[in-house]
């Protein structure tokens, strides 16, 4: 039996922008995370990957093809992406995944149970891929949930570390000068990236300079973020979150909910707040010193968040690869 996983992710600038060529700065969630485990089935009985969580099993029926639907895109594509690249039949494999990263919340749950059921197969069948070889499966999988992803998601859940990406380069190594806290507040409520995604893009068509303003004005943001956490100076760092937030907002991909926990946390005491990936529900991120934590996270439960996380955003211990893949 072999076991695999991966983290969620935070976005810490820079979403939706990033889809247009703007930088974004991602960071691993190490609290919530995918599993994948992977043991000997029958000789001949084919390749089944079991959801205990959600209580279904489903079956690899071919390397190809499928019903475009979400649980299969989640649970079966990753397999067929992965045995076409290593060029294999299917096995007599029994998967099952698992995860405590909540879908649909803008946290990485299909790129981590992608990635987790990828590293479990292999690892499995004797394979070991790099993550420069697994990084491009994982975001052909992001392209069937989501169309035109980015590349952040199993950039940052790929590589397990903070990254500075700008789409189609890879992951840029970014320095971190000091760890920070920030505090993830979860507002109950689902939204498919595809649809903000596709919200944004109409936008952008409607209105073409305008919305390109917006996005610059994020990249922006997104760049001196970057020289401030290099420099270690993360007191103007909570403006920038606040800036980008509004920014966000512009894009019309906040909501009453994610505006209602953001102002609870700043008016609390963290140093600033925003919506965190696709938007429209999933997460807000508030960065706070260590000491207001408490009273941070106390104040965003009592406005209505359904789940506080508290992490650290840390220097990786290797250096990222240089060479650049997606
Ligand atoms: O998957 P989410 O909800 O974290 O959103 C991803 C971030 C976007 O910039 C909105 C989309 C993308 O592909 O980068």
């Amino acid at each position: 039996m072999v076991r695999a996983d991966a983290p969620g992710k935070i976005i810490l600038f820079g979403e939706h922008a990033v889809v247009y060529g703007q930088p974004a700065i991602a960071a691993p969630l190490h609290a919530v995370r995918a599993t994948a485990v992977a043991e000997p089935a029958l000789p001949v009985s084919g390749l089944t990957v079991h959801a205990p969580d959600i209580d279904r099993t489903l079956r690899l029926e071919a390397l190809d093809g499928g019903p475009d639907e979400p649980l299969h895109n989640a649970l079966v594509f990753p397999i067929q992406v992965a045995l076409r690249y290593l060029g294999l039949p299917i096995p007599d494999l029994r998967m099952t995944v698992r995860s405590t990263i909540p879908i649909a919340s803008g946290l990485g749950s299909g790129a981590a149970l992608a990635t987790a059921l990828v590293r479990a197969l292999c690892a499995a069948l004797g394979h070991s891929l790099t993550n420069d070889e697994l990084n491009p499966l994982i975001f052909r999988v992001e392209q069937r949930h989501h169309g035109t992803p980015s590349g952040i998601d199993n950039t940052v859940i790929v590589y397990e570390q903070p990254v500075y990406f700008v789409s189609g380069t890879g992951p840029q190594p970014f320095t971190i000068a000091r760890p920070f806290t920030l505090l993830v507040a979860d507002t109950g409520h689902g939204s498919f990236t595809h649809e903000t995604v596709g919200d944004v893009r109409r936008l952008h068509e409607a209105a073409p300079a305008q919305v390109a303003a917006i996005f610059a004005e994020i990249g922006g943001i997104a760049r001196q973020a970057r020289a401030l956490i290099e420099a270690g100076e993360f007191t103007p760092l909570g403006p920038l979150m606040d800036s980008n937030h509004d920014l966000l907002r512009q894009l019309t991909v906040s909501s009453d909910t994610l505006d209602r926990l953001c102002a609870a946390a700043r008016a609390a005491g963290a140093w600033g707040a925003k919506l965190s990936g696709g938007g429209r529900g999933g997460n807000i991120i508030a960065l706070v010193d260590d000491e207001r934590a408490g009273p941070v996270a106390e104040a965003l439960r009592a406005a209505g968040a359904v789940n506080v996380i508290q992490t650290v955003v840390r220097a990786p211990e290797q250096a990222l690869p240089c060479s650049p893949s997606r």
